[in-house]
């Protein structure tokens, strides 16, 4: 396969709300009754119709709003909208990121070694499997304990400093696949510029044995920066305490064997002092929130070895392949992308649960948070123009079944609609059996259920028949019809894991697609960055600085610094 850049300017984005099929989703909407029950009655095939497989993934759509009248007028927007187009846009290496002017290639990071791609004369997977390989030795250098800190020390610990992309994707992948990890070795992750998180994480390390990875596309990232010169002191004062370290040649060597740096600004990576050679590089064609896939997932490879870590690329590229070749009408992410337009344009949902039913996965809500929300939360088109329609929704979740005992009520009785995907897994990394029950299957039995319960719900007449007393029949009443999507998988293995970040991705691109908005930029955080920097001096009592402040703002700080 051979993919070439073009240049070609971006086209203005398509009004979504002017299309054809916006009318014909309108009308559909107008007067949408939704009737799960029904039309399991009167559709026998419903489950067959709106079942799809995406790699080891099987997805179950068949308790979601779709009917055949919706799903072909969301197929008919796909037409539209041309998103086709944008999507072979993006795997060809357009630079479809206008606010920043830069390719959206984080497909390209698991393209196999072989593959090609250009991107202004470079053969882009060449410069990835070269970063990759670095990546891999020096995981297995830690690994075998042929990389010893400055005292001769094998690794135990792996600190990695990051923030956004450069933690969430990290911690979620580390945490989900913690049963592959290498015994004897430890990854934390330290991302808030709280002192609290840095203490927290290292106080009760070893210098010896602790090597810090400072992940920072940027490496400019306020939070990151501080946590790393932070990092640095406690390392060089923890070695001199030891007697390992004496001057400054010595401190330089320790830095060497005790930090590494993730980075798109390997110049910056030098200036603090971290030697190049031990410095993995990405492109700025990988977005921040994309980026785990990359040698930001350096504390990932260094915790599950190099072959797993191909095997998790291996997984974000069979949905890649599936996603770019499979017809619209089988294509899982755009089935579900346009599934979730239709509840946020026309039935008015307003946010949307991700709910695993895998412990391991306890991380994967806050990391589809930024994924999904840094990239579709936006105001204005990839022209600057304002959105014609609402675009993205508030992600939120946690793992299940403890969420069952926290905020199910809501979605079984409250007044709000909210689809929810629930992710599990058929097998369990650690089978363990209470009596003669499968703890797993309790598990599974529970994820079956709630997706029946808020299918199905329990009528008035059921609930009589139970002999509840007439005053709180009410109360007891489950109004069911409740949307749900069901994904499971075989296990979670590293390839499936790469599997349902992918899908997600997707996901997020269509409905960024529809919606003519670039879903690669985040301008919408750099306001606070600056105005955190003008207000530092008015917090430490620079009473100049303090007056420049709204009254408000400068009220808040009095009482911070009247309290300290
Ligand atoms: O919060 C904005 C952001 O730029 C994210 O998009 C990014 O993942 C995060 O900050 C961290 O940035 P960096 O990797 O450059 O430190």
């Amino acid at each position: 396969m051979v993919l070439r850049t073009s240049v070609a300017p971006m086209s203005a984005p398509v009004d979504p709300t002017a299309a054809s099929a916006w009318s014909s989703l309108r009308r559909l909407a107008d007067s949408f009754t939704p009737d799960l029950r029904g039309w399991f009655d009167s559709e026998p095939e419903r489950v067959d119709l709106y079942t799809f497989d995406a790699a080891d993934l099987h997805v179950d759509l068949s308790k979601s709003y779709l009917t055949a009248e919706v799903l072909a007028a969301l197929f008919a927007l796909v037409t539209d909208t041309d998103i086709v187009s944008r999507r072979d846009a993006m795997f060809a290496g357009d630079r479809i990121n206008v606010t920043e002017d830069r390719a959206v290639l984080h497909t390209a990071l698991r393209l196999p070694k072989g593959a090609a791609l250009e991107i202004d004369g470079r053969d882009v997977v060449a410069d990835v499997h070269a970063e990759l390989d670095k990546m891999y030795a020096f995981a297995d250098q830690v690994r075998s304990g042929e990389w010893v800190g400055a005292s001769g020390k094998r690794i135990e610990t792996v600190v990695n400093i990051g923030i956004g992309g450069s933690d969430l994707g990290p911690v979620m992948v580390y945490e989900a696949l913690l049963p592959y990890k290498q015994q004897g070795l430890e990854c934390r992750f330290v991302s808030n510029i709280d002192p609290t998180d840095l203490w927290e994480k290292t106080h009760d390390l070893d210098p010896e044995t602790t090597l810090f990875i400072i992940a920072s596309k940027t490496f400019t990232t306020l939070e990151t920066m501080t946590n790393a010169r932070l990092a640095k002191k406690w390392l060089l004062d923890g070695l001199a305490g030891a007697g390992v370290i004496n001057d400054a040649e010595q401190q330089a060597e320790a830095i060497a064997k005790h930090f590494v740096a993730v980075s798109t600004a390997l110049d910056l990576v030098a200036d603090f002092g971290i030697d190049p050679a031990n410095a993995f590089g990405f492109w700025d064609w990988v977005g921040g929130r994309y980026s785990v896939d990359s040698v930001i997932g350096t504390s990932v490879c260094v915790a599950i070895g190099p072959e797993r870590f191909a095997e998790f690329l291996s997984g974000f590229h069979a949905i890649d392949e599936h996603f770019r070749t499979t017809a619209v009408e089988q294509n899982v992410p755009m089935i579900m992308g346009l599934l979730n337009v239709w509840y946020n344009n026309f039935l008015d949902a307003q946010s949307h649960a991700v709910l695993p039913y895998a412990q391991y996965l306890h991380r994967f809500p806050a990391y589809l948070q930024q994924l999904t929300m840094e990239s579709n939360g936006k105001s204005v088109r990839w022209d600057s123009s304002p959105v014609t329609t609402q675009t993205g929704e508030v992600f939120w979740g946690e793992p299940g079944t403890n969420g069952q005992h926290a905020f199910y009520q809501l979605l079984h009785q409250g007044t709000k609609l909210i689809p929810a995907d629930f992710i599990a897994v058929a097998n369990s990394a650690h089978p363990l059996t209470d009596g003669d029950a499968d703890v797993h299957d309790l598990l599974m039995s529970n994820f079956f259920a709630q997706t029946a319960a808020l299918a199905w719900g329990k009528t008035e007449e059921e609930v009589r028949a139970e002999g509840t007393a007439e005053e709180i029949v009410g109360a007891r009443v489950f109004p069911g019809n409740r949307p749900t999507a069901a994904i499971l998988a075989p296990e979670l293995s590293p390839k499936i894991v790469g599997e349902l970040i992918a899908l997600y991705e997707h996901i997020t691109f269509v409905e960024g697609a529809i919606w003519g908005i670039d879903s690669f930029d985040q301008w919408g955080v750099e306001l606070g960055k600056v105005l955190a920097k003008q207000l530092a001096p008015a917090v430490s009592g620079d009473e100049a600085a303090l007056e420049q402040a709204d009254p408000s703002t400068r009220a808040q700080i009095e009482w911070y610094r009247a309290h300290r």
